[in-house]
């Protein structure tokens, strides 16, 4: 079996629900079901025994090393994370407790469960750490895009927390020899993506007549992947990648935030058009720009396709119809994320 921590989020669940349509290997899901952990984006496997969804934080060395024990994991998959930039500038506490502290419990555990295995399952086992291209900084508008190999200049408390973890697991494997991988993947987006990120919160704005809020002027270029694409990624780096190798991982989608908020409101006016038949780019709403705002991400994803033969699946076309058909018919799923602390999060950042 796997464990896999924070599972319950918007990626891990992905990555949990896909695990179950291709194979049949146990998964003990660690999450601590902060506000980002939600059970009911696991609901499909509600009856699966070969899942099981434990509350609780990678931090809690008790707890993993008797899930350690316990289940006796064949690998780790690590996505549990504080994950929203805007956050992070408020508070960046949390961040650096679990993103840095937590990490790095999580690899002490782990350092212990993994050494005392017999030497067949001490080779097989795998610590695969799942990380971000915003470790890298900010590319200037014709800088090529960021290798595997490209220096760590991380500019936020979120990327900043996300690199320090990075640096550790990087160090398990120098020091100890923990087998461990790492991904650096570009922004996903998706069903279940909670609407507190640029996409799903400008579908949920436009459908309830709320501004869509554009930081700055709008031209600052993300490298988008569908989900589910960063999920098919993920399994072949676990299968194949090489230990101690980094794989970065994206979507060849380079696109300004405007172009994409303008696409979301192009494809909600063809499936939910608004009442007076205005489009929902009247919405568009100039705000304050995000401290340290990071101008430009871009991956340049070749290794992973040379090394182990993955490319996404999905086009920002395609990705983006499905993501908002989703919106649409699971009214009901944001109904339940978007009630009490989410509006107290919108106020305090959007005032
Ligand atoms: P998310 O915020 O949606 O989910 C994070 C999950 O981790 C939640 O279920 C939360 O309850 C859980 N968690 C938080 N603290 C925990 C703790 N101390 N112990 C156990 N569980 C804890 O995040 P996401 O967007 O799904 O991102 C998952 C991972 O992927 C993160 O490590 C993030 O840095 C990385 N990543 C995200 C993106 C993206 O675009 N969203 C891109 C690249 C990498
Ligand atoms: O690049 C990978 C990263 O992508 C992940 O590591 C993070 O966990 C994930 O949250 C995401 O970070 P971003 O900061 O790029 O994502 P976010 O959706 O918050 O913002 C995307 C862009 O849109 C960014 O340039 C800021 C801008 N933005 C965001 C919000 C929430 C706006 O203009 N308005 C908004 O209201």
């Amino acid at each position: 079996m796997i464990l896999v921590t924070g599972g319950a989020g918007f990626i891990g669940s992905h990555f949990v629900l896909d695990w179950f349509e291709q194979k049949s290997e146990p998964i003990v899901n660690l999450d601590a079901l902060t506000y980002a952990g939600n059970p009911a984006n696991l609901a499909p496997l509600q009856g699966n025994s070969n899942h099981a969804l434990i509350k609780g934080d990678i931090g809690d060395s008790a707890l993993v090393e008797s899930l350690l024990q316990t289940h006796k994991p064949r690998a780790i998959v690590n996505f549990a994370a504080e994950s929203h930039v805007d956050r992070s500038i408020h508070g960046p506490g949390d961040f650096i407790q679990t993103n840095i502290v937590g990490t790095f419990r999580l690899l002490e555990s782990v350092r212990a469960y993994w050494g005392a295995l017999p030497d067949a399952d001490k080779n097989a086992f795998r610590f695969l750490h799942i990380s971000t291209d915003e470790v890298y900084g900010s590319l200037a508008p014709t800088d090529a895009p960021f290798s595997e190999t490209h220096r760590y200049e991380p500019n936020s408390p979120y990327s900043a927390s996300k690199a320090a973890s990075d640096h550790l697991v990087r160090a398990y494997h120098h020091t100890y020899g923990l087998p461990v991988l790492t991904t650096n993947c570009s922004n996903n987006y998706g069903p279940l993506h909670f609407p507190e990120k640029l996409i799903p919160l400008c579908i949920h704005n436009a459908l309830t007549g709320k501004p869509l809020p554009i930081y700055g002027d709008g031209q600052q270029v993300r490298d988008w992947l569908y989900v589910r694409d960063h999920c098919s990624a993920i399994r072949r780096v676990l299968e194949a990648g090489k230990v101690g190798e980094v794989y970065n991982v994206g979507g060849w989608n380079e696109k300004p935030n405007l172009d994409v908020v303008r696409t979301l409101c192009r494809v909600l006016d063809e499936l939910s058009p608004r009442s007076d038949n205005k489009s929902y780019t009247e919405q568009i709403t100039y705000v304050k720009d995000r401290p340290g705002h990071d101008r430009r991400y871009a991956i340049d994803a070749s290794k992973i396709e040379r090394e182990l033969g993955w490319r996404p699946a999905e086009t920002f076309e395609s990705g983006i119809r499905k993501t908002v058909r989703w919106y649409l018919d699971n009214a009901a799923w944001v109904e339940s994320v978007t009630s009490g602390a989410y509006k107290n999060w919108t106020a305090k950042q959007y005032a």
